[in-house]
């Protein structure tokens, strides 16, 4: 395993240690959730854990979870108890950019129902300021979205279609996806608003307020980071 992957497994395998028994838990999408979910399906299977059930983000989160022993649920009004999930940048204030996976409308569903959000990787994906690493990625339905990228485009960003193998890629919802490139220090803020105001954008992949925690590791160890105080 290379380093970079024992940093993910490290956090999957701690944010794992996070759940109870009984409890219900949001199961993110990519390759260090991962580490979570198999971590929670081992837990299951020994008996360290007990009667914890978990909500996917995606069909491929769906697949891995029935593969490693993990009982699926549908997401409950009550929300559930905690998630864990990747992320693609991590801010100083835990504002993160998520969605180059293409699961990100499932993903901050699941987020926002949470208790307990929690986000893991590895310290490449920590910022200074969003927008410095990764593209917003941006749900947007099929019907109407050149008209929708273009909509996009006078809002300032950079519209790319996602392709995967020379064809448009599809969400696990049927829509499309167009990667925003934006400016590192962007108002973040105001363009989630303006893109939740959009007509055409189904979701997007900036997490502001949403993340309570992170769990970061690299070749000095791990650190638990809190969402401060006034974010
Ligand atoms: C999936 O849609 C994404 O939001 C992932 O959570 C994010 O891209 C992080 O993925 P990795 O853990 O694979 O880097």
């Amino acid at each position: 395993m290379d380093v970079r992957e024992d940093y993910k497994r490290q956090v999957g395998e701690a944010a794992a240690r996070l759940v109870e028994s009984g409890m219900l838990v949001g199961l993110g999408s990519g390759t260090t959730a991962r580490f979570f979910t198999e971590a929670l399906g081992r837990a299951l299977a020994s008996g360290e854990l007990q009667g914890v059930r978990g909500v996917p983000t995606s069909a491929r989160t769906e697949r891995l979870a029935q593969s490693v022993g993990v009982p699926l649920s549908e997401l409950p009004a009550e929300g559930v108890d905690l998630a864990v999930d990747g992320a693609d940048e991590i801010d100083p204030a835990l504002d993160a950019i998520k969605g180059l996976g293409g699961a990100l409308t499932r993903e901050k569903v699941v987020a926002a129902a949470a208790r307990r959000f929690v986000l893991v990787a590895d310290t490449s994906k920590r910022v200074t300021r969003l927008g410095e690493l990764a593209p917003v990625p941006v749900e947007v339905l099929r019907f109407g979205w050149l008209r929708t990228r273009a909509s996009l485009e006078w809002l300032g960003c950079e519209p790319v279609l996602r392709a995967r193998g020379g064809e448009a890629f599809v969400t696990d919802n049927g829509n499309l996806v167009l990667d925003c490139a934006v400016t590192a220090g962007f108002d973040a803020r105001g363009f989630a608003a303006a893109l939740d105001a959009l007509p055409g954008v189904v979701g997007h992949g900036l997490f502001i307020g949403l993340a309570h925690e992170a769990l970061l590791a690299d070749a000095e160890g791990m650190v638990a980071l809190r969402r401060p105080a006034a974010s």
